[in-house]
């Protein structure tokens, strides 16, 4: 079966696990700070915090960013569920922006529009999250501009685009968001089976963000009051256990080495569709510019079944009966049933993202993906919508 991601594991990448295995430390040891050196040279990062996975990240994100109950966080509909969960799980107000119909990413111009609407019912946004959706980086310069004129947080959900250039800049995310969260899921760049990381310049959030990620205990003798020993912890604020091992940390320094190559090997399968899909009339292929690299964690294309003989259900059953296994990215979070119960969204509210959502199908991408079964997968596509 050829599923739409997977991950690329070498001999390497075990020995380097195994060599873990074999040592003193699990978990807490030279592997994790070793990886997030790792990480801050690969993404230019001032401070960095590796978690037990993407999810942990954008949840102790907003509780760096001390967002509560008084607060309305912003993000797009079209991302996976933690990125809208970690705001409620943070007890703030979640709200929906529309993707723009190009990049599919959050659409600054109504960023703006909504963050005027709030302000006039006296109310304040504080925060927005976007997300570089499929391995396009979101446009950062005017969700930055954005964010300074009205005093907003900026979160990049980065989890997709590790690797991804944004003006000509592989190191961006930092540059522009005030925290970057990623995930080490097996399907995304690299892996540690699960984990994530939480990227900054901001040497504060980042000292919030390590207490927190390990019971809100320290045993730092320079940011205890009194110790009483060398046995001393002191806990200061109520974190949790979101750590990560040594031995995933190592298949993750292992993993990023191999980053720009995994990379590469996405970009060739992406130029193949790109040039093999080109003639279809009603199908489109991820759009690009010239701000962004995209790194295509994701391969996105819009099909306007309704021009076809065949809907998207057997579209999608049929491949599945070739043995090629398909995804959508995403079901729009506000039409979530518990979005839409507890928050009151409704179908019609976010009219690009529902009109992504009924056309997208996500084609299989991965390092390993071998030319006779991309251009099987070509066939396949191009026989049943032209049947
Ligand atoms: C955009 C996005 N945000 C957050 C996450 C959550 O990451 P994890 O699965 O590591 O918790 C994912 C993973 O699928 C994701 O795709």
């Amino acid at each position: 079966m050829i599923s739409y991601g997977k991950q690329t594991i070498d001999q390497e990448d075990i020995d380097s696990i195994l060599e873990v295995l074999r040592s003193d430390w699990l978990t807490q040891g030279p592997g994790v700070d070793k990886f997030e050196m790792d990480l801050r040279n690969y993404f230019g990062a001032n401070f960095t915090s590796a978690v037990s996975n993407g999810t942990a990240a954008l949840h102790l994100a907003g509780k760096a960013l001390s967002w509560n109950q008084d607060d309305i966080v912003i993000t797009t509909p079209i991302t996976f569920l933690s990125t809208a969960n970690s705001i409620v799980h943070n007890g703030s107000r979640p709200d929906f922006v529309d993707i723009c119909p190009k990049s599919y990413t959050i659409d600054p111009n109504q960023v703006e529009e909504k963050v005027k609407i709030y302000r006039s019912a006296g109310k304040h946004i504080k925060a927005v999250i976007g997300v570089d959706y499929a391995g396009h980086p979101c446009d950062w310069s005017s969700l930055r501009q954005i964010a300074d004129k009205y005093e907003l947080q900026l979160i990049n959900d980065n989890c997709h685009a590790l690797g991804a250039s944004y003006l000509g800049d592989k190191q961006y995310a930092v540059k522009y968001a005030d925290l970057v969260t990623q995930s080490y899921h097996p399907v995304k760049h690299i892996t540690t089976g699960e984990g994530g990381a939480i990227l900054t310049n901001d040497l504060q959030l980042d000292d919030k963000i390590k207490l927190l990620r390990t019971h809100g205990m320290t045993k730092n003798p320079e940011k205890i009051e009194k110790s009483d020993g060398p046995w001393f912890y002191e806990m200061q604020v109520l974190g949790f256990n979101y750590r990560i091992t040594d031995f995933q940390c190592a298949l993750g320094s292992s993993q990023l080495k191999k980053l720009d190559h995994f990379n590469k090997k996405r970009k060739n399968i992406a130029d193949v569709y790109n040039d093999s899909l080109k003639s279809a009339e009603f199908l489109k292929t991820p759009q690009l510019n010239d701000k962004i690299e995209h790194c295509y964690h994701l391969y996105p294309i819009q099909v306007d079944f309704k021009k076809y003989s065949i809907s998207k259900i057997n579209f999608f059953k049929c491949m599945k009966s070739y043995g090629i296994n398909l995804q959508v990215h995403y079901i729009p979070i506000h039409l979530q049933p518990y979005y839409k119960t507890k928050f009151g969204f409704k179908a019609g509210d976010f009219p690009n993202s529902e009109y992504f959502y009924n056309n997208e199908i996500s084609l299989p991408i991965y390092p390993t993906l071998s030319k006779n079964d991309q251009m099987n997968v070509i066939k396949k596509i191009k026989k049943l919508l032209n049947g």
